[in-house]
């Protein structure tokens, strides 16, 4: 078995797509590509936003899957840990060095309990979502079994319409019994609003997260009302952050798709009406394709096809390119519009993906590229961790 630790005895085309110190022009196709000049610049600048607004940003290791970035955005973002949603995940990261990390979802399963519950002794902190006070006692009895506490926030559902509760009562009900059970710590509310990130419209989003931004401060006084302090109130998003930010109530953020940016989030529009991708954002995330045929004088074919992408939020975008346009997929075929024959076999493009975090799902590697030369190569860690 091939020593992950080791490159250099994985061979090129065959089970990786390039090594550190090739010219990006040998990189094989169809693969990720990080710039990483622009991931680097939006860490950094949301790392910043974080700080100046004494916000605490706990990334979305979903979105990327990869301990590397999440490293990245501990050392030049400052971010306090990571979010996933699946305790396989949440095995990847904190057998990585992740030192705090949240699933941000509910787990019932007893199997899944009982690995979450282990998961302390690596080291790491464990945060779990509860939204159910029978959840409360089989999450308390795994920790006693192995020994291991565990954090808990309470989840609300403030509008995703996915999991969590829906009233004050009821958040304050679940504290008390976290309060009450062993080895479990009432660590603070847990408050995504997802339905909205994606509106194109500044002020609709708004109007979505005020919504949200009230029932969170319900909740924490009616906490407070009962001598419960509520230490973290963690939420939102690329679409969001700001006014969670603003909130006074919210104190952590969970921005995920920042860093690498896509073609859906990338239509969305700031408050003064510009495009996130053009300027707040810089797209750093792309799938790397080649021109594999050009039988027909007006269309290309490339190697990139549904099973190297999500089109679940539309098809990709050619980066940097208004005169060829991607207009449809099938398993391992892209079509390319290329009305005036520009295109050539073998010619390289760089596609934005649709949606980033089913993309990078479907990858084993980014293949991180600066001025023209791959710098690193490093694996989805937790790619098809879906359990
Ligand atoms: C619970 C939770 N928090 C944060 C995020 C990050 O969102 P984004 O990628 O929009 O920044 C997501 C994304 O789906 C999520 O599910």
């Amino acid at each position: 078995m091939k020593d992950l630790s080791d490159l250099e005895q994985f061979d090129v085309g065959f089970d990786i797509p390039a090594k550190p110190g090739m010219d990006e022009a040998d990189i094989q196709t169809p693969c990720l590509v990080l710039d990483l000049d622009a991931l680097e610049r939006n860490i950094k600048v949301m790392g910043d936003y974080a700080r100046a607004h004494g916000m605490r940003h706990r990334v979305h290791g979903k979105m990327h899957k990869s301990v590397d970035v999440a490293k990245l955005q501990e050392r030049l973002g400052g971010a306090v840990g990571v979010c996933c949603q699946k305790v396989s995940e949440a095995e990847v990261f904190a057998r990585g060095g992740i030192k705090d990390v949240l699933v941000s979802n509910q787990v019932r399963d007893p199997a899944k309990i009982d690995r979450l519950a282990r998961l302390p002794q690596l080291g790491a902190r464990i945060i779990v979502c509860v939204d159910d006070v029978e959840n409360v006692a089989e999450l308390s009895a795994a920790a006693v079994r192995h020994g291991t506490g565990l954090d808990i926030f309470i989840e609300i559902d403030c509008g995703a319409g996915r999991c969590g509760v829906t009233s004050t009562p009821a958040v304050v009900e679940i504290a008390k019994a976290v309060e009450r059970a062993p080895n479990l710590t009432f660590a603070g509310i847990q408050a995504y609003q997802g339905a909205m990130q994606h509106i194109d419209s500044y002020d609709a989003r708004k109007d979505k997260l005020d919504a949200a931004i009230a029932m969170v401060e319900d909740a924490v006084a009616g906490l407070k009302a009962d001598g419960i302090d509520c230490a973290l109130v963690s939420g939102g998003g690329t679409g969001s952050y700001y006014f969670e930010s603003n909130s006074g109530v919210y104190n952590e953020l969970q921005c995920g798709s920042y860093a690498f940016m896509d073609a859906d989030y990338g239509r969305i529009l700031d408050k003064d009406g510009k495009r996130i991708d053009q300027g707040e954002w810089l797209n750093a995330f792309f799938i790397l394709t080649q021109v594999m045929s050009h039988a027909k004088a007006d269309k290309a074919i490339v190697d990139a096809g549904l099973k190297a992408q999500s089109v679940d939020s539309g098809l990709p975008v050619i980066f940097g390119r208004d005169d060829v346009e991607y207009i449809k997929c099938s398993d391992e075929h892209g079509v390319i519009a290329d009305p005036q024959g520009v295109l050539k076999v073998g010619d390289k493009l760089r596609l934005v993906p649709g949606h980033c975090d089913p993309t990078a799902n479907v990858h084993d590697w980014y293949v991180g590229v600066r001025s023209g030369k791959v710098e690193c190569v490093w694996p989805v860690s937790a790619r098809g961790k879906a359990y």
